[in-house]
């Protein structure tokens, strides 16, 4: 099949949220540490009755009543979750649910888990089947999402919750890119859930960014390399910079990251850059020439510097991106996705057409890809882009409308859930998931 990626997709996110400012008051932190420091606005957080099911059946139900496919359409269904809720059962088993009455029960695919890169693996392995002597010519459906919820102290503010549902197949307006996927794998802990009996992960948050900021690194390098022998293949002699790159969007644990990650890219294309290209296109940052990425991730200097240097760049290519996350918070495995979504909902077709878009996705532990989306050039109305990008149109709305909650409610509800966890393990069987389906239809 030709430009096999992703045709519509549906982003879900709980009813209430916690202000930041609000946060730091209660937390006792100085006033703008939330905001300022991480640059989050708002965080979205999960009632006591929803569990990583319900917000998983209600995304992919949002998503089949947008595109009005027929049940049988769907040929595989991968999961990307984090949120573990059951040691076997997988959350794709509970979503077979809906498509029980249409009696298809012939759908490939399942979880896949590694803290935040388990929506990319499924996208990933959704695009492998369409490209292979499996495929069986129906659609694929790959769903992401997380709870992510920290215990109180600095990494509180970084959760937030939501999910992403993705139709993938041919023909698509975001055209996954063939033999350009940079990956990064390595063996840390930088951030992993040991402890069965807990909704919270251990985190040591400054070994993750480090971690973050070396895969970008190395899955760049990667990724911009196979970019340059494409070039080469046509004809085509020079080097690939963030020029090529219309629009960047990133995991996204919290906004200041992405930013010093814009920055952080500018900074390897600068190294990267014969001496004449540094004397041109980056004055004053000659400072910095000869410096080894492995040497830098503490460097605060280095850091200021491409920040300021990448400052307009980051304004164009990746905050609009940025509008979910900021105002949501992580959602871990959905947290590239609901990017994507919020850069679909700032754009028009239009600015989007014939534009190419770089996806860094990261999930500790780790695992991490460099990949890219080619945008088609047709934006004209009733066109699958066009169509794609006016069914985000009203995310900035539907985040408006949820419930402000205290920082003390919120509070309440985090201890709420600590409790809740831990009776879930006492009823094992299929109580819990059977729950989760009732209060999805109860609620509509
Ligand atoms: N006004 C403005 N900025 C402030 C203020 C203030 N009053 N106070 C502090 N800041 C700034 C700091 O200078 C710092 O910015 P800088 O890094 O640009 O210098 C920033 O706020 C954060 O403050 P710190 O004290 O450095 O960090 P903190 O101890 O609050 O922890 C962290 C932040 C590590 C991100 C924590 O929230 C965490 O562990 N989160 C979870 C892990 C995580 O998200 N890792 C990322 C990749 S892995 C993943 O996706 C889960």
């Amino acid at each position: 099949p030709k430009d096999v990626g992703i045709l519509a997709l549906e982003i879900y996110f709980p009813a209430q949220y916690v202000d930041q400012t609000d946060l730091e008051k209660y937390n006792n932190v100085g006033t703008g540490k939330y905001t300022v420091g991480l640059g989050q606005t708002r965080m979205g957080f999960c009632s006591v009755q929803e569990d990583i099911n319900s917000l998983c059946l209600t995304v992919v139900q949002r998503l089949m009543e947008r595109t009005k496919l027929p049940w049988d359409a769907v040929g595989r269904l991968e999961v990307g979750t984090e949120t573990i809720i059951d040691k076997s059962k997988a959350v794709k088993t509970v979503l077979m649910e809906l498509f029980q009455d249409s009696g298809n029960t012939d759908i490939e695919g399942i979880d896949t888990t590694n803290a935040c890169y388990g929506g990319t693996a499924s996208l990933f392995n959704a695009a492998n089947w369409l490209e292979s002597s499996s495929w069986d010519g129906r659609y694929a459906m790959v769903v992401c999402g997380d709870i992510a919820v920290y215990p109180k102290g600095n990494a509180r503010p970084t959760g937030g919750a939501g999910a992403v549902a993705m139709l993938v197949g041919p023909n698509a307006p975001l055209v996954l890119e063939r033999g350009l996927r940079g990956t990064h794998m390595e063996n840390v802990y930088d951030f992993y859930k040991p402890d069965g009996a807990s909704e919270y992960p251990m985190v040591d948050g400054k070994l993750s960014i480090q971690c973050y900021l070396r895969a970008l690194d190395r899955c760049y390098a990667v990724y911009r390399q196979k970019t340059q022998n494409q070039y080469k293949q046509a004809g085509i002699d020079r080097p690939f910079t963030l020029d090529d790159l219309q629009f960047m969007i990133f995991h996204t644990p919290f906004c200041k990251l992405v930013q010093k990650s814009l920055a952080r890219l500018m900074f390897n294309d600068f190294l990267s850059a014969s001496s004449d290209t540094q004397n041109s296109l980056y004055k004053g940052l000659e400072a910095f020439r000869g410096l080894k990425l492995e040497d830098t991730y503490n460097n605060k200097d280095v850091e200021k510097a491409f920040e300021k240097a990448s400052l307009d760049m980051f304004n164009k290519k990746t905050k609009p991106s940025l509008y979910f996350s900021t105002h949501n918070g992580n959602t871990y495995t959905s947290s590239l996705y609901g990017c994507l979504a919020s850069l679909l909902s700032q754009r028009s077709a239009q600015d989007l057409a014939g534009s190419r878009i770089g996806a860094f996705s990261y999930g500790s532990g780790l695992a991490a890809s460099f990949f890219s989306f080619r945008v088609s050039q047709d934006a004209s109305p009733g066109s699958p882009l066009e169509k794609l990008v006016s069914s985000t149109s009203d995310l900035p709305k539907r985040l408006d409308s949820r419930k402000r909650m205290s920082a003390q409610e919120f509070t309440e509800v985090m201890n709420q859930r600590e409790q809740f966890f831990h009776k879930g393990k006492e009823r094992p069987g299929g109580g819990k998931e059977e729950a989760a389906f009732l209060r999805f239809h109860a609620s509509g």
